[in-house]
């Protein structure tokens, strides 16, 4: 199966492109995105575009793909609503509207985030839910949204956000403490990168995969991919 990776050189993307690279089912990679992410592979090509709102030199290029995994977002940490709507909903939307044209039979996995409510008062979440409503009413072959929460860079995954960096470094001792004392809020950058990858080419139980639902896509990607 064929695959294209939003976001590969963030933390997320970097295990969800781990991921893709290593299971056996998928047969093409390829990564949209504004730089490269510097990684060679036979399965890998990448697509650089300055600006992801206008895809429209690339097209030939996004055509025959099964599923896109979204991992590209930013935090909304020190951010206005509408700069942070503008990446979160605005170029989401309108990525996800080419990719749609051109591959009408898709399965679109988006990373979202735990807490995620279109009705929130919370700005992050109330955008976030909005671009999860606004995704699922296009007419994909599927759409899932992942609402992962605190999330263990592993295997080389650094964030491209320098307050989730700081936070990382503080909290990385803590780590084992934290996955006894609350094993369902927690997942590891490279099991994501497998549960979303598995959404993607097999579909899941339900649209919403809170953290335990990720995790069990995890196990069912390292059986069925390897
Ligand atoms: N980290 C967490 O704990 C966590 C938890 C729950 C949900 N999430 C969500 O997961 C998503 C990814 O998080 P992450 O931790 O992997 O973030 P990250 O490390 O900061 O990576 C963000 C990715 O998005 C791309 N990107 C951001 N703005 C862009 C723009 N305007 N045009 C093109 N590409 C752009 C970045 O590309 P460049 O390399 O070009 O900057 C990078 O590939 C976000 O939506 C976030 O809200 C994260």
């Amino acid at each position: 199966m064929n695959v294209i990776l939003l976001g590969a050189t963030g933390m997320i993307g970097h295990g969800a492109l781990n991921a893709a690279l290593t299971d056996t089912r998928v047969t093409r990679v390829l990564t949209v995105g504004r730089r490269p992410t510097g990684r060679t592979h036979p399965k890998l090509d990448e697509c650089v575009a300055a600006d992801l709102f206008d895809l429209s030199d690339h097209e030939e290029t996004l055509a025959g793909f099964d599923a896109c995994l979204f991992c590209l977002g930013v935090s909304s940490a020190g951010m206005e609503e509408e700069a942070y709507r503008r990446i979160t909903y605005d170029l989401t939307l309108a990525v996800a509207q080419v990719l749609l044209r051109l591959n009408p039979d898709m399965t679109f996995v988006f990373v979202s985030g735990a807490g995620t409510n279109a009705g929130s008062r919370q700005m992050w979440a109330r955008v976030k839910g909005e671009t999860e409503e606004a995704l699922s009413a296009l007419p994909f072959g599927a759409v899932y949204h992942a609402r992962p929460g605190f999330i263990q860079p592993v295997g080389g995954a650094v964030s491209r956000t320098m307050l989730y960096r700081a936070i990382y470094a503080v909290t990385s001792p803590l780590y084992p403490l934290l996955r006894r004392m609350a094993p369902n809020a927690m997942i590891d950058s490279d099991a994501l990168g497998q549960a979303l990858l598995e959404a993607g080419l097999a579909g899941a139980p339900k649209t919403t995969l809170e953290v335990p639902d990720l995790q069990a896509l995890a196990k069912r990607a390292q059986r069925d991919g390897t």
